[in-house]
């Protein structure tokens, strides 16, 4: 928990509105966000890599809730986004084309095309087939592109396999000797400004020393072209979802990229740091059953709703919103849904519970809502933001129609 989420008068609180309150006027399940603490994310990067000179966009994969991203683009940070419709979200909270940065292995034609249109800051690029069309686009358009090169380092970052991007078996990125065999014949691409690379390893990085190496890689690549010296390092802060994770600070990371950082610009990517931990799943108990030695409770909240623990076996601490008195007891916390991995948490420790009673999957702000669901034909959940003592609801609930709107 951090200073936005809070127990008082028995009962869990976000900033200054009860959960309860939330709960009982849109029911559960619910995302709820703070915009005090995105703000105070936004600020630790700042604080940390603001001194570097560096530009920071916010990777909108997180979170890409309208409402949040208008707090963070008044934040003043720029966007990574990832696909036409995250580009298309972006502008609609207000981000300026000039901000956005476009990456992604499979672009499309008609993205590529929309984002020259609308004349993007970056565009992160994977292979050369792809270079090759951005170039034919560009000139058709008569239109100069900056680019960025993804380098695949061939590196194993310290995170689970499902996150890591940098080795050599990901899919991601430009191995070494073809990237500067591109930088070598950039003529090839009158059309673009090759002027960065972008070397992002993964996410949830637990230590900062590969991100070091990889680094170290991209400079030597761009070395012999004094034109290419914008390093975009990506994202990959990590974030602290149990009491025992003990993982670097972006301070840490800043602290050392410094010493190799003269003479070059430098851009981040951060997407979980500056949302997950200001972001809960409130659900609320179904059902308690005592079977074979386990405690079930079963939710109204399901892997539709919070994928990463079926798809990481990711640990969200799971709290219940009126503060414990009673003695803590292994709980198994499940959802309704048809598979046995929609599990929210295998080993919860939880006071006796009875239906009704509510539950706080916390840290959830980021890759929370964005892969939620229709599966087993669910709704997915509304999200609210909480700002000090006001709260709103920024998306509704789905309701029956809006699951069967494109269905003739
Ligand atoms: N930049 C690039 C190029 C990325 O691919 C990503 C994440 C980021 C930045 C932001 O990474 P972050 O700072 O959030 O770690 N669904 C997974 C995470 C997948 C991340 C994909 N790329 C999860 O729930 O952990």
């Amino acid at each position: 928990m951090n200073e936005s989420f809070f127990y008082r008068d028995g009962t869990l609180w976000c900033e200054g509105v009860p959960l309860d309150a939330i709960a009982d006027a849109v029911g559960t399940p619910v995302y709820v966000y703070s915009v005090a603490r995105v703000l105070t994310n936004i600020r630790k990067l700042q604080t940390a890599f603001g001194p570097l000179g560096a530009s920071i966009h916010y990777s909108l994969k997180a979170n890409a809730n309208l409402a949040l991203l208008r707090v963070i683009n008044e934040a003043g940070v720029g966007v990574d986004a990832v696909s036409a419709g995250e580009i298309a979200r972006a502008r609609l909270a207000g981000i300026p084309a000039s901000r956005i940065v476009f990456a992604g292995v499979g672009k499309t034609r008609a993205e590529l095309e929309y984002a020259l249109d609308i004349g993007v800051g970056w565009i992160n690029v994977e292979s050369q087939a792809e270079l090759a069309l951005l170039e034919t686009l560009a000139a058709e358009r008569r239109q100069i592109v900056t680019v960025a090169l993804r380098l695949n380092p061939g590196i194993e970052a310290a995170t689970h396999r499902h996150i890591a991007t940098g080795h050599a078996g990901a899919k991601f990125g430009i191995e070494p000797a073809v990237l500067a065999a591109i930088l070598d014949y950039r003529e090839a691409y009158p059309h673009l400004f090759i002027a960065g690379i972008h070397v992002h390893i993964g996410s949830q990085l637990a230590r900062v020393d590969a991100t070091l190496d990889a680094m170290r890689l991209a400079q030597r690549l761009a070395e012999p072209h004094s034109d290419v010296r914008t390093l975009n390092i990506g994202g990959g802060f990590p974030v602290r979802y149990g009491e025992t994770d003990n993982f670097p600070e972006p301070a840490d990371f800043a602290r050392a990229m410094k010493p190799l950082l003269d003479g070059w610009h430098i851009m981040i990517e951060p997407g979980r740091a500056v949302v997950a931990d200001a972001g809960l799943l409130l659900v609320s108990v179904l059902y308690v059953k005592e079977q074979y030695g386990n405690r079930f409770v079963i939710t109204d909240g399901s892997m539709t709703d919070l994928l990463r623990p079926a798809l990481y076996g990711a640990e969200h601490p799971v709290i219940p919103v009126r503060e414990p008195a009673s003695d803590m007891l292994p709980a198994m916390v499940v959802g309704p849904v048809c598979e046995s991995t929609d599990v929210l948490k295998s080993s919860a420790l939880l006071p006796p519970l009875a239906a009704a009673d509510r539950l706080a999957v916390m840290d959830v702000g980021a890759y929370g809502m964005v892969m939620a669901s229709n599966y087993n034909m669910r709704m997915r959940p509304p999200e609210v933001l909480v700002e000090g003592r006001q709260w709103r609801v920024v998306r509704r609930r789905e309701m029956l129609e809006d699951l069967l709107r494109l269905e003739q």
